[in-house]
């Protein structure tokens, strides 16, 4: 039902407005646990982000293909901010006409970006209501953190509407948080009756992954982040106990060394305590940074601010890791390619981003009685980011080899096309476990199929308001552990005079798994329906949609990855 009015709505209206619609299909149900607070007074300030049509979209694919490409002539070549700007930058036209329509309607406060493809602008709530038509500005609460958005579409007038993406700041709010407490207390009943518990620290880690005392950062100029979306902060003190409690055996920072954006007195969250500790424990001794909600307003899309952000800094660190995500379907294709061609920038850039795969497997959609699909997740479903799924201890008790952790996040995208450097692998993948499927309809297999790789994201100890807690689980576990091993060989390779690793993929999926710890045991959740019982995927040799390549064995891989 729901699906159905999201559709139908905009369809009807598109062809009664003067303008038309940017992004007919996203999702403007405010969902459940939002609650509505009112209606925003018209002389009350937003500020919106308007994404601006950019130049070139398939030179800067076909750029990063080559410099991703460890076969090609141009493998590693990257491009400066500059020169990306060079590229993609909006057409004087599309600049001009975006610029007299706002300033038609009073518009003037508007901040740009070094590539010229994004503006931010402040204005009143009357005054966006009559730029986009159909929109109606309320203020929404959840968990003490208020947002003002849209109860229904928006549409921009026709002169504009083919040099513009996408409005930000009117539909999309932040999804809950990955339900890190949730699989915390239901897995801790299940391990206090087995009675004895191993949990991952970094020496664990480190342990499995065979990293040595010595494998940490030695460069200069290497670094890598964190980002977090979730109105969390890592606490200072919190990275210091940890690294005092579990960093003892190998040579590690304490601190991070810069936070981008405003770290409030708030309390400290254990998602934003997990990424950092963690992070930090592979990529130990490695300059880290963290990006979090920027001043924020109430009509901020965090994510889309950090992106944003992205094309405006020219000085990143080289490896980001990334725990969000949301539900492709709830999300306007618009704006997911438009993401997605941030993503492409960034790689052009020889940034690597990763993105948690998510907790809930394949997911599940529910759209009719008894019929249901698998749900894909977005941006761990796009072609341009490297995907990090969960693994678990086959023996808890022990540093043995890794089984699928089944809230693993993985599948097929219903958006994005896939990629060539994923076919054969996938391919492969269909054709070994053919007879045991899950039925076609539930997944598209021509769709971009995630995880790329995995690693442990179950049974983690986090230090939170100074207290280590066990059991914590997550993707968002998994994640930064990965970030931090490819910021290890990052540093060997600039040690060399290399450049850094950038947009992994294509050069992943060239291993075709070698130096990567294959998974093979183990399926992950999906819909509890009488068709698939509760089962999505299954781990198998090789590449699966589950695990994806496995997890990192780390002299092989710096192996593997240190040639030119
Ligand atoms: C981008 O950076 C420039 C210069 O540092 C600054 O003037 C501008 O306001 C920034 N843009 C945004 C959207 O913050
Ligand atoms: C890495 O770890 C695995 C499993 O723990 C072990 O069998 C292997 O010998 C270790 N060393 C290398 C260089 O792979
Ligand atoms: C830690 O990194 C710095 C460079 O940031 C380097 O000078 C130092 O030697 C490293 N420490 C160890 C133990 O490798
Ligand atoms: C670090 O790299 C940046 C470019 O990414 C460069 O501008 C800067 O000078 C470098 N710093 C050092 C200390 O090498
Ligand atoms: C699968 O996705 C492709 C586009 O990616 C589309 O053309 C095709 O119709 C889809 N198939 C099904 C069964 O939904």
């Amino acid at each position: 039902m729901d699906t159905l009015l999201t559709f139908w709505i905009p369809l009807l209206f598109s062809s009664l407005a003067l303008g038309g619609y940017l992004e007919h299909d996203q999702d403007v149900l405010i969902p459940h646990d939002w609650t509505h607070v009112g209606r925003v007074d018209p002389t009350e300030e937003l500020e919106l982000t308007f994404a601006l049509k950019q130049h070139n979209g398939d030179m800067l694919e076909e750029i990063l293909r080559r410099v991703s490409d460890p076969d090609s002539a141009f493998y590693g070549k990257h491009l400066t901010l500059e020169e990306v700007s060079f590229i993609v930058r909006p057409t004087e036209l599309t600049q001009k006409v975006v610029d007299r329509w706002l300033q038609s309607h009073g518009i003037t406060n508007c901040l740009t970006v070094h590539t010229r493809d994004f503006l931010q602008c402040t204005m009143t709530a009357k005054v966006a209501e009559t730029l986009l038509p159909g929109s109606k500005f309320h203020r929404y609460i959840r968990d003490g953190h208020t947002f003002v958005r849209s109860s229904a579409p928006y549409s921009v007038h026709d002169d504009v509407h083919q040099h513009l993406d996408f409005v930000g700041g009117l539909h999309r709010l932040p999804p809950k948080g990955q339900d890190l407490f949730k699989t915390l207390s239901n897995r801790k009943q299940k391990q206090v009756k087995r009675g004895v518990h191993l949990g991952v620290t970094p020496s664990i880690l480190r342990a499995r992954y065979n990293l040595t005392a010595t494998d940490v950062g030695t460069a200069q100029n290497n670094s890598q982040a964190v980002a977090q979306f979730l109105e969390q902060y890592y606490s200072p003190a919190d990275l210091a106990e940890f690294m005092g409690i579990y960093g003892r055996s190998f040579k590690h920072l304490s601190q991070v060394d810069r936070v981008v954006g405003t770290q409030g007195a708030g309390k400290a969250g254990i998602e934003a305590s997990l990424d950092v500790e963690y992070i930090m424990s592979t990529g130990a001794n490695i300059s880290t940074w963290v990006f979090t909600n920027p001043g924020r307003h109430e009509s901020q899309e965090p994510f889309l601010q950090w992106m944003v952000l992205l094309s405006n800094m020219s000085d990143l660190p080289w490896v980001h890791t990334i725990s969000y995500g949301d539900d492709e379907d709830s999300l306007s294709t618009a704006y997911m390619m438009r993401i997605n061609t941030e993503f492409m920038k960034a790689g052009v850039r020889g940034i690597s981003l990763l993105f948690a795969s998510g907790d809930s497997g394949a997911g599940c959609k529910h759209f009719g009685k008894d019929q249901n699909s698998f749900r894909p997740s977005f941006p761990a479903s796009s072609p341009y980011v490297t995907t990090v799924g969960g693994t678990s201890f086959k023996n808890p008790f022990k540093v043995t080899f890794e089984v699928t952790d089944y809230i693993s996040g993985g599948g097929f995208s219903n958006v994005f096309k896939m990629p060539d450097y994923q076919a054969s692998a996938v391919d492969g993948y269909l054709k070994t476990v053919a007879a045991t499927l899950p039925p076609k309809t539930y997944y598209n297999t021509s769709g971009r199929a995630y995880p790329d790789m995995a690693a442990l994201s179950d049974n983690y100890w986090v230090v939170i308001n100074r207290v280590p807690v066990p059991w914590v689980s997550g993707t968002s576990a998994s994640t930064p552990v990965v970030g931090g091993i490819l910021s290890l060989i990052n540093d060997q390779r600039l040690l060399k005079g290399l450049p850094a690793l950038g947009f992994l993929n294509p050069r992943l999926y060239k291993l075709k798994g070698q130096a990567l710890f294959d998974v093979t045991e183990g399926c992950h959740l999906a819909c509890l329906d009488e068709q698939v019982q509760g089962k999505g995927f299954c781990a198998a040799p090789s590449w699966d949609p589950v695990t994806g390549w496995g997890t990192p064995n780390y002299p092989e891989l710096l192996a593997a990855l240190l040639a030119e």
